[in-house]
């Protein structure tokens, strides 16, 4: 009886056992170099920056943190739940399923690089979704932040709506705002967006310090 109970629990702990944040680096490295290799690495390596580092997962001994090394990163950079709000991730992870299937709309694009990845069970899908909504960016309620709508709001609104919702000033203080500010300058010249600084079409000037300023005029007191 108390064996029985006991198997039950170690079975039961099975896959959180497996997750091992210290091997994270190990398996995003080596899947990197798989689809780097292919014919589309340079396609693919423009998909998502390589700002974001396995050690930076949100709960990283969860199993939604070792299903995403496992299966985010056969085709690109690791992606970070936060970059997106709730709402977005059902629909993401469900294009990239049917990707990971061989249905995706870039299939036939990529077959010769398809052979060696592995699609989520259905189950492990569900525990993805879940793990990337809960550590999900915080959408900017336009109700609480109305100068969003302004014209002192727009440098801020036009530059950091192009990849995902406007985030939640409220996410980060004053003093760390300004570094994240300048990651996301990265991200834009990595993934071919508008940086900041830069018009666009010739205008609006998006400056970095006039997006830092709402920032900072809104951030998190400590
Ligand atoms: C079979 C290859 C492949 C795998 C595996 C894969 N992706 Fe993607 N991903 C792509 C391609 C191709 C794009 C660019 C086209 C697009 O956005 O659909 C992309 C784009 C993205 C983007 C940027 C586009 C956006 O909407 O912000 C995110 C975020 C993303 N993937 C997340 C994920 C997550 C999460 C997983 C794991 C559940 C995953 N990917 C697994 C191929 C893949
Ligand atoms: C070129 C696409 C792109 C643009 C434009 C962009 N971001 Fe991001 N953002 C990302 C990506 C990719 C991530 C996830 C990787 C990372 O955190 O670097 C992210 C994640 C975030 C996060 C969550 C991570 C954290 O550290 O809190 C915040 C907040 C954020 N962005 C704020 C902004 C702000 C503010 C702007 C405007 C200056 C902006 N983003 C513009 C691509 C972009």
């Amino acid at each position: 009886m108390l064996r029985g109970a006991l198997a039950l629990i170690l079975v039961a702990a099975g896959p959180a056992a497996a997750a091992d944040p210290a091997a994270y680096a190990a398996a995003v490295a080596e899947a990197r170099a798989r689809w780097e290799s292919s014919p589309h690495g340079p396609l693919l390596e423009r998909i998502l920056p390589p700002t974001f580092e396995p050690k930076q997962l949100p709960a990283p001994r969860s199993r939604g943190a070792e299903l995403t090394v496992r299966y985010c990163v056969q085709c690109h950079n690791l992606p970070n739940p936060a970059m997106h709000h709730a709402a977005k991730w059902p629909g993401i992870v469900e294009r990239m399923v049917l990707r990971m299937e061989g249905r995706g709309n870039l299939g036939p694009l990529m077959t010769e690089m398809m052979a060696g990845v592995k699609a989520p069970s259905a189950e492990e899908a569900k525990v993805l979704v879940a793990y990337l909504r809960r550590h999900a960016q915080k959408p900017l309620d336009p109700k609480k932040y109305p100068e969003v709508n302004r014209p002192s709001g727009e440098p801020f609104r036009l530059a950091c709506n192009q990849c995902h919702v406007l985030p939640d000033p409220k996410r980060h203080t004053a003093k760390e705002w300004p570094a994240v500010v300048e990651r996301m300058q990265e991200n834009m010249e990595w993934m071919n967006r508008v940086v900041g600084s830069r018009p666009i079409d010739g205008e609006p000037q998006l400056r970095i310090e006039d997006i830092n300023a709402f920032l900072v005029k809104y951030a998190r007191k400590r």
